[in-house]
């Protein structure tokens, strides 16, 4: 029996890896850096199924160069903003993601990157590492309390509510803005995004990138924020308007700023914004720990095995490609 071909755009964890391998005839690439586009059309071309990156740009042109037998698209991130999911479902091909699984890793680097930029934590390190600590100062480096605070959040999905969770412990009172999310973990619902930069003093953002959130944080939404306020981007880089971002905090509008995604990615080393001292960049790293990245690595696969195998994906982002095929009992 012929395998299904599969493209693999990037060597990923062993748990998704050798999952690919038992089931499928894969063609990987192996370069540190993204395929290109012209290795991507090439490379998809004829394969059963594609697991690809979010560094990878999928539409329809790429699913028209793979050819009509592609009928899988697996994405090894939660988010799906590098697929034209709507280029996928008009072709009836099921796109999958990774859910749940990385929630926990990114509310953590959320509110790591909430006590680093309130207590200004890479500031006070470049400070010792630059011979500047040459004794206790009672009015050095004072930064933002966080007990008895609000902290609002952008986006109440699984991750907005893993920080609220996290929240509860450092005595913050937690408000929320997301029109279609329950309240949970005693997080109080915001009518609007005006009410919540009204009263938050760190606001976090966990909204999925589209054409409503692009921008989102922009001058006027910063300019709504409290003075001393800190903003956590963990979200996706173009949700902010970093040229404006950079405004705010040269101006002192806002205490500072600390962001897990950025506009590009990678950010260029002469971006306006890491001559700041009060903007703290990291890159991408929101799911990077060894057990969600394996977990990613094999979810991934499982989608794309199951895929293949023209069986429903366990996760999949437009389920209305199946119509009302039916794949037998669960
Ligand atoms: C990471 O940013 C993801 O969407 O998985």
């Amino acid at each position: 029996m012929t395998r299904p071909k599969v493209f693999v755009t990037r060597i990923i964890r062993d748990a998704g890896m050798n999952l690919i391998r038992e089931v499928c005839d894969a063609d990987i690439w192996d370069g540190n850096m993204p395929p290109s586009r012209e290795v991507l059309l090439e490379r998809v071309r004829g394969v059963d199924g594609l697991l690809c990156l979010l560094t990878d740009f999928v539409d329809g042109e790429l699913l028209d160069a793979a050819g009509p037998q592609l009928i899988v698209v697996s994405n090894h991130a939660v988010g799906f903003d590098n697929i034209v999911v709507a280029d996928a479902t008009a072709r009836g091909i099921p796109v999958g993601n990774t859910p749940g699984i990385l929630t926990d890793a990114t509310a953590d680097i959320a509110f790591a990157l909430l006590l680093a930029a309130a207590r200004r934590l890479p500031e006070a390190e470049r400070y010792l590492r630059n011979g500047k600590w040459k004794t206790w100062e009672p009015s050095a480096l004072l930064g933002a309390d966080l007990a008895g605070k609000t902290l609002g959040l952008v986006g109440f999905g699984r991750i907005g509510q893993a920080v609220a969770k996290r929240a509860v412990g450092f005595d913050l009172r937690v408000i929320y803005h997301d029109p279609t999310a329950l309240p949970g973990f005693g997080a109080i619902k915001m009518n609007s995004l005006n009410e919540l930069l009204r009263e938050a003093d760190f606001v976090s953002v966990h909204t999925p990138l589209n054409e409503s959130t692009r921008h989102l944080v922009n001058a006027d939404f910063l300019s709504r924020m409290k003075p001393n306020a800190v903003l956590v981007n963990t979200s996706r880089g173009p949700v902010v308007d970093q040229a404006a971002l950079f405004d705010a905090l040269k101006t002192r509008q806002i205490f500072s700023a600390a962001l897990d995604v950025t506009d590009p990615e990678p950010l260029p080393l002469d971006s306006p914004l890491l001559t700041l001292e009060n903007c703290l960049i990291v890159p991408h790293i929101g799911s990077a720990s060894e057990r969600t990245r394996n977990d990613m690595s094999r979810l991934a696969a499982e989608n794309l095995v199951a895929g293949v195998m023209g069986k429903k994906l366990p996760h999949c982002v437009n389920p209305e490609v199946y119509g009302d095929r039916w794949f037998g009992s669960p």
